[in-house]
């Protein structure tokens, strides 16, 4: 095997490490690392998590012991050359006598970046940054965004029939089907599975209170795959009309999970201290004029404060047209089903006034698309989470 694709081996070995720490990293980035010996042999590994605080070339660092002299880490991020909650890992790497290191990308912290691969050149390990790059970028785009601007990184997702339907017309219009059985998902087990995996990525979760009131959802990550944090359950509800026996409200009561954070603009006192009395966080924020609901940047600017780094909407037609009205979508991740709801009656995407010239419309570029059985997904990008 030649000496690149040896690299290109070892560096895809640490991003899975790197990948394990999802769910467990965050607000930091998802770092892992590889240690090889003078004869590329892994004689270290490590994933960094937040509860671990010790950083993923520390750990691999740690596992090869004399064996990492002379050897190279392989990293899909720079280590870092600061006093943190941690000492700087690029004097433990100098220390430890790694010759070389192959790292996928700098720290998009522009505070810091590059500091590291300047300290571990200085002296005098030979350092070669880029391969995989692409790979590395996409892992830690959520913490890019917050790091840089203060703000998650906001995810637009969506299940729809072909013709772009998130859900048929609300029963109240449907008198006259009396009878006829509904519900029903709009995609296949295997496609919500894999919203499951989304959820798990986030920090957070945001709806609306429509969502709230004609679903009745939980909300909750159910990949079975371990968290730090409890995902953040964020609702839109200005007035706060979410029900106090919503399995949402009852899950946190019952719980006491913390993990419901109601946004309202102004509502009955009484209503506010119930749902406090049952666990659920309430925030006022300004309202916005023009509708009297909450500023949306308002919203993603107070999760940045909480840690938040990522932010899945899931909804309803409301709430994702009020998130691209306000250019709050970072990227898009839309389900669809081979199915076809039609009808005026039927929930669009996103309802509202929408954009009025193609040459308005909001662009997805940097397309991936991806099959769940027989529905598909697109996954693509508004704005780019790095900023350039
Ligand atoms: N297939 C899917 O992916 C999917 C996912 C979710 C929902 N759905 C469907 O979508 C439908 C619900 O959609 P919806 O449009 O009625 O409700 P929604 O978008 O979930 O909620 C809209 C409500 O959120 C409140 N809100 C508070 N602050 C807001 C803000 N800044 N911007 C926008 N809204 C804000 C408003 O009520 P107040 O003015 O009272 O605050 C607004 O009426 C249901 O049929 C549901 O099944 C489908």
């Amino acid at each position: 095997m030649s000496a690149s694709s040896v690299d290109e081996q070892l560096l895809q070995r640490a991003l899975e490490l790197a990948r394990a720490g999802i769910g467990l990293a965050s607000p930091n980035p998802y770092v892992g690392a590889v240690i090889a010996d003078v004869d590329g042999n892994i004689v270290g590994t490590g994933t960094y998590t937040y509860s671990g605080i010790r950083h993923a070339e520390v750990l691999a660092l740690e596992a090869a012991g004399n064996k990492a002299r002379g050897g190279t880490l392989y990293i899909n991020l720079e280590p870092h050359a600061h006093q943190g909650r941690t000492p700087p890992c690029t004097d433990a790497l100098i220390a430890a006598g790694i010759r070389r290191v192959v790292a996928s990308m700098p720290d998009p912290n522009p505070k810091v970046s590059g500091l590291g691969f300047e300290k571990l050149r200085a002296a005098g390990v030979h350092v070669e940054v880029g391969q995989l790059k692409d790979e590395a970028r996409r892992l830690n785009e959520g913490f890019a965004r917050y790091i840089r601007h203060g703000t998650p990184l906001v995810t637009l997702k969506a299940a729809m029939t072909l013709d772009g339907k998130i859900a048929p017309p609300p029963s109240e219009a449907l008198k006259a089907d009396a009878g006829i059985p509904t519900g029903g998902w709009i995609t296949s087990e295997i496609a919500r599975a894999h919203v499951q995996e989304l959820r798990h990525q986030n920090d957070a979760l945001l709806v609306g209170a429509g969502t709230i009131l004609s679903d009745n959802p939980l909300l909750t990550d159910r990949s079975g795959r371990v968290r730090r944090r409890p995902l953040l359950r964020v609702i839109l509800d200005s007035r706060l009309r979410v029900p106090l026996d919503s399995r949402l409200v009852k899950s946190v009561a019952e719980g006491r999970t913390n993990d419901v954070l109601i946004f309202y603009a102004s509502a009955d006192e009484q209503k506010r201290a119930k749902l406090e009395e049952l666990g659920v966080r309430v925030e006022k924020l300004p309202a916005v004029e023009a509708d009297g609901r909450p500023d949306l940047q308002a919203i993603f600017r107070r999760l940045g404060t909480l840690e938040i780094t990522s932010v899945m909407i899931e909804g309803g037609a409301t709430v994702n047209w009020a998130a691209l009205a306000a250019n709050a979508v970072d990227k898009v991740f839309l389900f669809y089903a081979p199915k076809i709801l039609a009808g005026t009656g039927s929930i669009p995407f996103a309802a509202g006034a929408g954009f009025h010239h193609l040459n308005q419309a909001a662009q997805v570029k940097h397309l991936q698309l991806h099959r769940f059985g027989e529905d598909f997904a697109v996954e693509g990008y508004l704005r780019a989470p790095y900023g350039e």
